[in-house]
């Protein structure tokens, strides 16, 4: 296990809801909560992949509970809450991670397909933020947290589903925080860039596609799920307590570059033939 760069008793006594928290970088983040005394509920469709999830958290001496639901079904999103709530008394964080993708070309795309994607994504942030106003109001210190994407800062070719949803959720995450802050309620999000060893990187960078993300990225290297958890912890501190309606972007600086129309080689070349020309 890495050292966490963080104090391990950070988030003591908090209880955070994570949607998608079964698999890759929910449940990374699930568990670095964990770590770090938050006690976590894990949702997700598949009772089996959160039974083995909790599982695994358990075998660490952590505290954790699962809850299967669809985040479509805004009845789900309130057994969730309720569940979380019975079982750990309260609802400090509420992660909305819960996402669906596939590449597809806009005019390929059948209009359930787009539906699909922003019924997972966007419509499922919403029932679950909604569902647990009422608990997150009663912690008096709380972060709704989503995880958004950098896809729709530019234009990603078979991507328009994911970017809408994406771009829905950070915009319903500006407002909520504007309209919940009063409440103690802080909502912000944490954009991925490409992360490795997740579906997501297998589902969009096919083909040996993540060693040329790697190669370009400024910084060099794909993301980690640790590098996406110790965003999140960060977040959930009260390091962060002054910070809503922020979107953290933790991509390596990937969605800042733009392709070279002059390479380096080629600069040296023309620097070559006529210096400061
Ligand atoms: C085109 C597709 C498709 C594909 C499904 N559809 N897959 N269209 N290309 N590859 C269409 C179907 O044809 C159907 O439309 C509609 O979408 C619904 O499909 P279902 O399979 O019935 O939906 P469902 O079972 O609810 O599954 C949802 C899903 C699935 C999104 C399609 O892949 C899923 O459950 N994914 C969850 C896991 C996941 O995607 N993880 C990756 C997250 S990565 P029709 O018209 O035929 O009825 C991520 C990264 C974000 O989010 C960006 C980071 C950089």
């Amino acid at each position: 296990m890495p050292q966490s760069p963080f104090r391990h008793d950070l988030l003591h006594g908090k209880v955070a809801l994570i949607t998608g928290g079964g698999t890759g970088i929910c449940f990374g983040i699930a568990q670095e909560l964990a770590r770090h005394g938050a006690s976590v509920v894990l949702m997700g469709r598949r009772e089996e992949v959160l039974k083995e999830a909790v599982a695994s958290l358990h075998k660490e001496g952590l505290k954790a509970a699962f809850v299967s639901g669809d985040v479509r079904d805004y009845g789900q999103a309130e057994k969730a809450v309720a569940t979380t709530v019975a079982t750990f008394g309260r609802l400090d964080i509420l992660l909305n991670g819960a996402a669906g993708n596939f590449l597809c070309p806009t005019d390929q795309l059948s209009a359930n397909g787009f539906k699909t994607v922003i019924d997972i994504d966007l419509l499922g942030t919403f029932n679950m933020t909604r569902a647990a106003f009422k608990d997150l109001k009663s912690s008096g210190d709380s972060l709704v947290l989503n995880i958004s994407a950098t896809l729709h800062y530019q234009g990603t070719l078979m991507q328009a589903h994911v970017m809408a949803a994406k771009a829905g959720i950070e915009a319903l995450g500006r407002n909520l925080a504007c309209e919940w802050g009063e409440h103690g309620i802080r909502v912000c999000a944490i954009a991925p860039g490409a992360i490795g060893d997740t579906e997501g990187m297998r589902r969009l960078a096919p083909m040996g596609a993540d060693k040329k993300i790697a190669a370009e990225v400024p910084l060099r290297r794909l993301g980690s799920i640790q590098d996406i958890a110790n965003a999140a912890v960060f977040l959930s501190s009260s390091a962060a307590s002054y910070i809503t309606g922020e979107v953290l972007v933790v991509d390596g600086g990937a969605w800042l570059i733009k392709p070279a129309l002059v390479t380096r080689e080629m600069w040296e070349k023309l620097a070559a033939k006529s210096p400061r020309a």
